[in-house]
């Protein structure tokens, strides 16, 4: 069997596994909170956040941090291939977000080779202090209509997450903060604080979606790492949506069309009824306006009819 194919079988197993513990819970079961922010039971505890803390940092890894469907997957396949490309073998990942892991990963993680792509949705403040020390990272922002609208699908057709029996109960969650890994406002609000510490970027889906190749050489910049044009234009290649949806659907099985939905910017319009975009562009301008991050978002040119 080839180490893909054993990869894939491995994680065709554990997504079974968890799938089936999830269908033998209630949907208040499905959720648990640590330091007043919900997680998915099945995916996270306690022993997993107290463990996240033994992880040692390491100069040159790549840490990047989103709140929930801002880009992870996505920005994670960019690194991949762009680290890919500078050490001619693919970087060591861990199995989705870092606190997704279990306890014992972290200890396993301590002995894989650099260079490490990692991921995690947790808070500034709850981010492994090492890595704010140590680690470049990498922050990935998508606009809170768009980001609201891919959440409330991911939910719905995600086994492990609590279901939601409209768009309307979904989005009082979402604007209320009672969604998993808490609130769109306070997580930015947190990071915008850290965002001139010197060893954050911040990157934007949009940005990502109308000129790829420009982020990738800001990215490349801020690692100190060099990729010729041709190597840019692979990187490219194989980050489209169409790349990556094809990909899922053979490490993902059927959940490669939940993770790989539509890939657009502006589909907000499709639930966001006119009384609902108001509401969250009053959100907005009392949380994210006037701060930095809130200003890289473009709200008025990618929330606005
Ligand atoms: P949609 O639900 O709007 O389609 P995350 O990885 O953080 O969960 O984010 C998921 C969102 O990123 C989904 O948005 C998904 O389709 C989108 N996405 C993933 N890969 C993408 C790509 N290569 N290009 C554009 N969007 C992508």
């Amino acid at each position: 069997m080839s180490g893909y194919e054993e990869e894939r079988r491995k994680r065709e197993k554990i997504v079974a596994g968890l799938h089936e513990r999830a269908s033998k819970m209630t949907p208040a079961e499905l959720i648990f909170k640590y330091k007043g922010i919900v997680y998915p039971t099945v995916l996270c505890s306690e022993a997993t956040f107290q463990a996240m803390e033994t992880l040692k940092a390491r100069e040159d890894d790549v840490l990047i941090m989103t709140y929930p469907k801002c880009g992870t997957n996505w920005s994670i396949q960019i690194l991949n291939e762009i680290l890919t490309a500078i050490h001619n073998k693919e970087p060591t990942k861990a199995f989705g977000t870092l606190e997704f892991g279990k306890p014992e990963t972290f200890e396993q993680l301590n002995q894989m080779p650099s260079p490490r792509l990692l991921a995690s949705h947790v808070t500034y403040g709850n981010t492994p202090k090492t890595f704010l020390e140590k680690t470049k990272i990498l922050l990935i922002l998508r606009n809170p209509k768009d980001t609201a609208v891919s959440f409330f699908h991911f939910t719905n057709k995600n086994p492990v997450l609590p279901t939601y029996e409209s768009w309307d109960l979904f989005l009082r969650d979402f604007i209320n903060g009672n969604v998993i890994f808490g609130s769109y406002f306070d997580y930015h609000l947190e990071w915008d604080k850290h965002i001139d510490d010197g060893n954050i970027l911040a990157l934007t889906f949009e940005d990502m979606k109308e000129d790829l190749p420009a982020q990738v050489r800001k990215i490349c910049e801020f690692y100190g790492l060099t990729l010729t044009e041709e190597q840019i234009k692979l990187v490219q290649e194989k980050s489209t949506f169409a790349f990556m949806k094809e990909k899922y659907a053979t490490t993902h099985g059927k959940m490669g069309d939940v993770f790989m939905r539509k890939g657009e910017v502006g589909d907000w319009k499709s639930l966001f009824t006119e009384a609902q975009s108001k509401e969250m562009d009053a959100m907005f301008e009392k949380h994210l306006a006037g701060t930095k991050l809130g200003e890289m978002m473009s709200y008025g040119k990618y929330c606005t009819y």
